[in-house]
Order: C-alpha cells, then sequence, then structure tokens
C-alpha cells in the first residue's frame, strides 16, 4: 500500500468508527426518553463531533504523508549526490535548522517579555468565564478555541492587551487545562469574579455589550474591559447588559454603526471583539480595525437570525474556523 492509500484507508476507518460511535450513542440516548427537540440537538451536536474528529484525523494523516514524501524526497536527492556533496548538503540543512530554532526561540522571548510588560501598562480587558452553566459543552469547546486565538493573536502586537480570565472555574477551567503549554500562558487567572477581583476599581469596570445605549468613542487606558465568554446561539439575548446593569457598572457598544453597514445584528464573537480591541489599540482607528475582523458574511447573518438549527451550525464553523481569511465589509 502506499502513503495515500494508507492515508485514504486511515480516514475511512476513523470516519466508520466515529459515525458507528454517534450512531450506538444516539440509540442509546434516545431510549433514555429525551424530549424530540432534545435528541435532535443531541443528534447534532454528535454528528458535529463525529465531523470534527473526522477532519481532524483526515488532517493528522496528510501530515503524515505529507512529512513522509518530504523524507523520501530528500533520501532520494542525496543518493544523487557524491559522498563530499552530502556532507555539504547535510551540514547546510544543519545550518539552516539551527537559524531557525534560534528566530524561533528569540521571538518566543521577545513575545513572553511584551506580555509580561502588558502586565504593567497594557489595556486592561478581561474574558468573564461566568456563564459556563449557560453553555452545552461543545459551546464551551468553541469558547475555548476562541480564548487560545485571543491569547496567540494578543502575543503577535507589538503592545498587548493584559488579558484576564476571571471567573475561571469547573468545566470551563477543566477545558482551558487541557490546552497544550496553558499553564505556561502568560495571562491572569482568576477563579473569582471580575467583580471581586477588581472590588476596588468598581468604577473602572466597563462591560462590553452589544445591548448598551453607550457607544465606545475610544479605549481609556484607566478603564477595564470585560468580555461576556459567551457562545450561546444568541439563546441569552440581553444577559450581559442585564448582569452590569444588577452590578451597576458601566455598559458600552462597540461603534460598528458609524462604520459599518450591517444587515444582521451587531453581536460578534469574543475573539472578534478582542481582535478588534487589539487593531484598535496600534491604530486608534476603529474604521480599520473592523474592516480588518468582521467577515464579510457577517452582513448576511440576519437571514439566519431566525433559523437557529442554521446558525447554530454556522456559528460552531465559525468559532472552529478562526483562521479563516477575512474579508472587508460595506462602508456606510
Ligand atoms: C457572542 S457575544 C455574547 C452575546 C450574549 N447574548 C450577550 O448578551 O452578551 C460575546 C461577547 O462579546 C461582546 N460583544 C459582542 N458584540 C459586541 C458589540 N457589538 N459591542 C460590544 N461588545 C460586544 C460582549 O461582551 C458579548 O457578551
Amino acid at each position: 500500500m502506499d502513503s495515500d492509500s494508507i492515508t485514504a484507508a486511515t480516514t475511512t476507518t476513523t470516519t466508520e468508527t466515529t459515525i458507528t460511535a454517534v450512531t450506538s450513542t444516539t440509540a442509546s440516548t434516545i431510549s433514555t426518553g429525551l424530549s424530540k427537540t432534545a435528541q435532535k440537538k443531541l443528534l447534532k451536536q454528535q454528528k458535529f463531533e463525529a465531523k470534527r474528529a473526522e477532519k481532524k484525523a483526515a488532517a493528522k494523516a496528510h501530515k503524515k504523508s505529507e512529512t513522509e514524501r518530504k523524507r523520501k524526497e530528500w533520501e532520494e536527492k542525496l543518493s544523487t549526490l557524491s559522498e563530499e556533496e552530502k556532507i555539504k548538503v547535510m551540514e547546510s540543512r544543519k545550518e539552516l535548522r539551527k537559524e531557525r530554532m534560534d528566530k524561533r526561540s528569540v521571538e518566543k522571548q521577545l513575545k513572553a517579555e511584551r506580555l509580561t510588560a502588558a502586565k504593567t501598562n497594557g489595556q486592561n480587558v478581561v474574558i468573564d468565564l461566568e456563564f459556563s452553566d449557560l453553555m452545552t459543552t461543545s459551546e464551551i469547546n468553541s469558547l475555548v478555541q476562541q480564548i487560545m486565538y485571543c491569547y496567540a493573536e494578543n502575543g503577535r502586537c507589538s503592545s498587548p492587551a493584559h488579558l484576564w480570565l476571571t471567573g475561571c472555574q469547573g468545566e470551563m477551567d477543566k477545558q482551558l487545562q487541557r490546552l497544550p503549554g496553558f499553564d505556561k500562558w502568560i495571562i491572569e487567572k482568576d477563579t473569582q469574579p471580575y467583580i471581586q477581583t477588581f472590588e476596588n476599581q468598581k468604577e473602572h469596570l466597563v462591560y462590553l455589550t452589544a445591548d448598551s445605549e453607550t457607544m465606545l468613542n475610544d479605549l481609556d487606558p484607566k478603564k477595564i474591559y470585560i468580555i461576556g465568554g459567551l457562545v450561546d446561539r444568541n439563546r441569552w439575548k440581553g444577559i450581559t447588559m442585564k448582569k452590569a446593569e444588577e452590578q451597576n457598572i458601566q455598559t458600552a457598544k462597540l461603534p460598528i454603526g458609524n462604520f459599518l453597514k450591517m444587515s444582521s445584528s451587531q453581536v460578534l464573537t469574543v475573539n472578534q471583539v478582542i481582535e478588534i480591541i487589539l487593531k484598535y489599540l496600534e491604530t486608534r482607528d476603529w474604521k480599520d480595525s473592523f474592516f480588518q475582523v468582521i467577515p464579510q458574511r457577517k452582513r448576511f447573518e440576519a437571514d439566519l437570525e431566525d433559523n437557529q438549527e442554521d446558525l447554530g451550525d454556522k456559528q460552531d464553523e465559525e468559532q472552529y474556523a478562526v483562521q479563516e481569511q477575512k474579508k472587508p465589509c460595506t462602508e456606510t
């Protein structure tokens, strides 16, 4: 069997195994007497997870076959060379690899320095993780992916924000701990709610929420901006606004309407909001920040809003496809 056939065989086997697992889990769950809607939802979630596992397995198999192909290519190249040439080529490859590794370690060091400096002079941005009880496991997974993306994006910034994860406990914490290297992240983690973490700075807290009447015109370095750690397929409309009002803290919405025409709601995902803030910190230009971050298709989400099932799929895809190419939106 050549490597391509092996890849295909591996993928097919994985797919079959996953689908079988889903079917049997579903059958046993249905027999436990869930409502039809709950069964449908569960089945959908399981199918989504099976699809994700399938994609992951295919990517892994592809990576393996690519490594194998490159190794063969390299061996073939070496076999055409004289001993002297072989030594030369191998030495230059070794050197290149060392250079790459040195560069990577310098970048890592610089990133750590930037993130450490941000702890004293970076804009405080909090992700409020107190909503994990309102999310399904797959939504929590999506949120974890988004947080991972936010952290990576922050690390790339020349002047990063000072990121906080508050109310970090239970399932949410468990999922975050599973991220490779999470324990080494240069970020503030607190099991307490932000209202306790910042009890002496309550007047500086600003909850960012699309439901606020107040437009965020500029970022104030003294303020602590809070973002709701929620992937809720719009089930919990207005929940962050209500929370901020009950806690008597300030609220603000991003000034999207001033710059973009969006036919859908202006509720963005956590990573989009953080990315916009990071871009704005660098450019002080809202328009540019929105255009760089908000994908064009966001303008069409309104058509899907009434169809929760479609929106669910779409949003889940969106959470995992954070690397997708971002297209510019239309100007108002
Ligand atoms: C997916 S949204 C959660 C929506 C949730 N139903 C709510 O009531 O906030 C994630 C978070 O991003 C922030 N956010 C999203 N769109 C925003 C906007 N247009 N302006 C300000 N903050 C926004 C909010 O903090 C929000 O809680």
